[in-house]
């Protein structure tokens, strides 16, 4: 039995499990010259999937109605007639949402079980990994005693940023959305202090608390009214990251925000959008830095797991309730 999940139609607002389709196919799947047979292990679920059930125009094509939805996955080769993968390796891509598929191996990479959690390899070690090593270093370029705020902080991608600048030498600002969030940040993370965005009467006031000197990086996964108080603290010269805007994902009307010219033109303020497939000659540099500080414990990283394959859609949609901790994960 082969079970897939497509998209069935585009959600409207806030995804929901109507959205998808659940599919039990009968079939013994077989292999031509040059394939791969594999089974998913572990599915990854991101806020961007968000952006690619709708049909506007983004950085990377819409999914097809009535197609598998795909995201970061990784897999056991359980037959190969490709020299390049043997039976039992791991490999991670963007696959589709199967627990079982085929493939010619292009765009996928093996990874090893015995280096590191098969997991990490969607998270840390993956794209989330990457893109808060790539952001905060490219766009951010961060010098030490600098402070640096991050939104989404206790996400797969914001928890890693603040630990990050923890590293570099930061004084670090987490803004997250429960209290229990916020001391995750500072006793697991290394935050030197947090803001619960959802019990603040006034984010701006508290960061003028928290951050007396100013903020001089904004590492932005949120947007909206978070994203607009953060900007009424920036520095000269302070580099503003914008990775995601999920406060607005779901939006279905256009967002209103205050106007950024401003306060970019008041500070001579660089506000970028980061995309991180832009930087793909530089994620082997990024994996070895990552590596380095996973193996001298100055890193560390919080998964959400979830299990089996039924759940993927509820596992991406709690994203936008903020149920996880770290990276959201199915396990198949
Ligand atoms: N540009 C790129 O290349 C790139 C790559 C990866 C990710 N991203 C973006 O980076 C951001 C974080 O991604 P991630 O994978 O690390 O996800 P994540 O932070 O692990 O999960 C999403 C988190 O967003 C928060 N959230 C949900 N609704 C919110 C709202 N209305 N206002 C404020 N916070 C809200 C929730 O935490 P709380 O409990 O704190 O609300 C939730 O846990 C996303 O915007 C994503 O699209 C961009």
């Amino acid at each position: 039995m082969v079970k897939s999940i497509l998209l069935k139609k585009r959600p409207q607002g806030k995804p929901s499990v109507s959205d998808f389709e659940f599919v039990t196919e009968d079939v013994d799947l077989q292999i031509n010259e040059g394939e791969i047979l594999l089974e998913t292990s572990y599915v990854s679920v991101d806020p961007y999937l968000r952006g690619r059930m709708s049909d506007a125009k983004s950085y990377v094509p819409p999914f097809e109605l009535n197609k598998p939805i795909q995201s970061g996955i990784v897999a056991k080769v359980m037959a190969s007639k490709n020299e390049k993968f043997a039976v039992g390796d791991f490999v991670s891509g963007m696959l589709a949402w199967k627990t079982q598929q085929t493939s010619t191996g292009e765009g996928l990479t093996k990874v090893d079980a015995s280096n590191a959690p098969l997991s990490a390899y969607l998270g840390v070690l993956g794209m989330t990994g990457l893109t808060a090593y790539l952001g905060l270093n490219q766009i951010g370029k961060p010098v030490a005693g600098e402070t640096l705020v991050v939104s989404g902080a206790a996400g797969a991608v914001g928890s890693i940023v603040g630990q990050i600048g923890k590293i570099l030498g930061l004084h670090v600002i987490g803004i997250a959305g429960t209290d229990e969030k916020i001391e995750l940040l500072k006793t697991e993370f290394g935050f030197d202090a947090g803001i619960n965005y959802n019990t603040s009467k006034d984010i701006n006031a508290e960061l003028k608390k928290l951050a007396p000197n100013g903020v001089d990086i904004y590492f932005d996964n949120v947007g909206g009214p978070i994203s607009d108080a953060v900007l009424f603290n920036i520095n000269k010269f302070a580099r503003l990251i914008i990775c995601g805007a999920i406060s607005v994902y779901n939006n279905t009307d256009i967002p209103k925000s205050i106007s950024v010219q401003p306060f970019l033109v008041k500070n001579s303020a660089l506000m970028q959008g980061f995309i991180v497939s832009n930087y793909a000659e530089k994620f082997p540099a990024a994996i070895t830095h990552l590596s380095r500080w996973l193996a001298e414990e100055k890193l560390t990283y919080a998964e959400t797991i979830v299990d089996g394959f039924d759940q993927i859609p509820n596992a991406f949609i709690d994203l936008f309730e903020g149920k996880n901790k770290g990276k959201m994960i199915v396990k198949i």
